[in-house]
């Protein structure tokens, strides 16, 4: 017995019915004609705060009294947007205009400006000669930003050897994407965060977080600026061979003299009144 096998429930209906027999992924390759069918299509599909979005209507029926937009799904005359009548070219504003909106005489609707809240479902009523209606619902999100993206901590001082653990936050909706370049250069794609364990004073330099929306295809950046100071006095033996030499000569070095106010004011003094009393002692030019 050669032949294809096949479940049992379809031997019984493959004269009648094949269709029934296949699987689900095949039948979504099966339409029937649809050349006529009223559609909705959103140009552009999803769009960015503030920009305009034109529903445009495909396939609209002949011999036709008018329309109606309606936001949501479905016919709902207390959200009706907009109505067109064909004999008189007449336009009706309906409970859910909001100045916003144009409605064509091909039965497309422009909605200029959007704002979040026009994010969904938006349904056409045509109303035929014959008074068959048809109906078709499409549909579009706005998205929002990426805002100016900040970041944190706000400290903008520290001393070698910390950490700078960085991290950038921008409202944006879908969320954003975020991108770190120090003094231009890229160094971290797609993270949030920047770690550098262990800084030294070359880490200084200025830290820029690029934050982007794929979605509306806008982007943002926020540049913070790193001072990383060295730490003088960190280790003993940088104590004894640096102090004597760095001390009277630190002069704009104030965030240095603070932190070893006890060590430098303690050399300082009588060194400067040692020369003081002696003024010969100066080197001379
Ligand atoms: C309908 O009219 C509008 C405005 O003139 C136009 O932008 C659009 O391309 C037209 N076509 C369809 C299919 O809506
Ligand atoms: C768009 O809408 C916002 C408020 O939603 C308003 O501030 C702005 O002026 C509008 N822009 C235009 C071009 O109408
Ligand atoms: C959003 O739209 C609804 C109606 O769809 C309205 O009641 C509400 O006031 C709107 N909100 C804003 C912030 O525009
Ligand atoms: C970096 O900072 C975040 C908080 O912003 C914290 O959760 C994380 O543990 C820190 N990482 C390090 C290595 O310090
Ligand atoms: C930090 O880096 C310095 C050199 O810049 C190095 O001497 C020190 O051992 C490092 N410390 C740690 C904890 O990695
Ligand atoms: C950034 O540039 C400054 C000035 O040229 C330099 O001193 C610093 O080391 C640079 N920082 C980094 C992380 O490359
Ligand atoms: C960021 O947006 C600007 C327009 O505001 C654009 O010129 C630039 O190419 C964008 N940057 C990237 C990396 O996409």
């Amino acid at each position: 017995m050669g032949g294809p096998i096949l479940p049992s429930q379809c031997t019984v209906l493959i004269l009648t019915d094949a269709l029934s027999c296949l699987p689900a992924s095949l039948l979504t390759f099966w339409n029937p004609p649809t050349s006529a069918q009223l559609t909705i299509e959103s140009v552009p599909s999803n769009a960015a705060e503030g920009k305009d979005v034109l529903l445009l209507t495909h396939n609209l029926p002949q011999n036709i009294n008018g329309f109606n937009w309606y936001k949501g799904q479905g016919v709902d005359g207390t959200r009706r947007i907009i109505g067109y009548v064909v004999a008189t070219q007449l336009t009706t504003p309906g409970p859910a205009h909001s100045g916003r909106e144009t409605i064509y005489p091909n039965a497309s609707l422009l909605i200029q400006n959007v704002t979040l809240n026009d994010t969904g479902f938006y349904t056409l009523q045509v109303i035929k000669v014959d008074l068959v209606n048809e109906e078709a619902t499409g549909q579009f999100r706005v998205y929002h930003g990426p805002d100016a993206p900040t970041i944190f901590p706000l400290d903008t001082s520290y001393r070698s050897g910390e950490n700078l653990n960085l991290s950038c936050h921008a409202a944006s909706n879908p969320p954003a994407e975020y991108s770190w370049l120090v003094n231009g250069t890229s160094l971290q794609i797609n993270t949030q965060e920047l770690l550098i364990r262990n800084i030294t004073v070359d880490h200084s330099g200025s830290y820029m977080c690029y934050a982007q929306n794929s979605a509306t295809g806008l982007n943002r950046t926020t540049v913070k600026i790193i001072t990383v100071e060295s730490i003088w006095f960190s280790e003993k033996s940088q104590e004894e061979s640096f102090y004597p030499s760095l001390c009277p000569m630190g002069t704009s070095k104030s965030q240095i003299l603070s932190r070893t106010s006890s060590i430098c004011l303690y050399t300082l003094f009588p060194l400067f009144w040692f020369l003081m009393a002696d003024p010969g002692r100066l080197p001379h030019p």
